[in-house]
């Protein structure tokens, strides 16, 4: 399967695309992880980003697509991949296109997933992160079984520093304006598939599992 999952800030694409991954056995390649463990490790990409992803803007294309060529060089996209967070510009998708073809193993499926803008307010002003694994919870959509402490590796849950009201606003904004232009992009390659994510995460995600049953 070679996914990409898109969508604005909040609407679901790391809780899905986790459990997708883990249950295909593929690699989820996020941007956003990635930069934050850079971050949290301090290396000269990490130092770059911060201060772009502290404001809630976009790092600058140059770095993550750089960051995109390392990561499909690790040779372990044979079974297939999960995007989740890249492309998000057009020069992006431009770049990852172009990798994509020179590896042959292009994308056969974009899952766009929707919701509105006043409901991602709340998922993200309300989510908690896993120190460790990255895995998102809810404090009232989708609690651990104990409070603060991740299901799966038992380590503390924290707020991510982008996670504030006025910087979703921001990432909301940056996605409206430069992100969502991509999307008539693969619509020309016929391979959108629309899921309306304003439901229930678990019927989200039977939505989701029979647009990808054939990949
Ligand atoms: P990134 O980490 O990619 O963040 P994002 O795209 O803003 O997406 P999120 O992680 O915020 O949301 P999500 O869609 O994964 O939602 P989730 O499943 O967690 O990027 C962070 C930053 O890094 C960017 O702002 C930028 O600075 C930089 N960056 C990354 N990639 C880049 C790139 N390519 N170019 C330039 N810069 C880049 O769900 C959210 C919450 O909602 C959770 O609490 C969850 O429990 C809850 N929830 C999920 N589904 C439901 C549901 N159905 N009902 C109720 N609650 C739900």
């Amino acid at each position: 399967m070679r996914l990409l999952l898109f969508g604005a800030p909040g609407v679901g694409k790391g809780t899905h695309g986790k459990r997708l991954a883990q249950e295909r056995g593929i690699p989820h390649i996020s941007t956003g992880d990635i930069l934050r463990e850079s971050i949290r490790l301090a290396t000269p990409v990490g130092v770059k980003a911060k201060a772009y992803m502290g404001t809630g803007g976009l790092v600058p294309d140059e770095i993550v697509i750089g960051i995109i060529e390392e990561r499909f060089g690790k040779g372990d996209v044979g079974k297939g991949y999960l995007l989740d967070g890249f492309p998000r510009t057009v020069p992006q998708a431009d770049a990852l296109h172009a990798l994509l073809a020179r590896l042959a193993r292009p994308l056969q499926a974009v899952l766009l997933l929707e919701c509105p803008d006043s409901a991602i307010v709340e998922r993200i002003t309300g989510r908690r992160t896993c120190e460790k694994c990255g895995t998102p919870y809810h404090v009232i959509f989708q609690k651990p079984r104990q409070e603060g402490i991740c299901d799966l590796d038992g380590v503390r849950l924290v707020q991510r520093e982008d996670d504030t009201e006025v910087k979703v606003r921001t990432r909301l904004a940056k996605y409206h304006t430069e992100t969502a232009a991509i999307i008539p992009f693969y619509e020309k390659q016929g391979i959108v598939r629309r899921v309306d994510s304003f439901r229930a995460p678990d019927e989200v995600y039977r939505t989701i599992e029979s647009e990808v049953a054939n990949l």
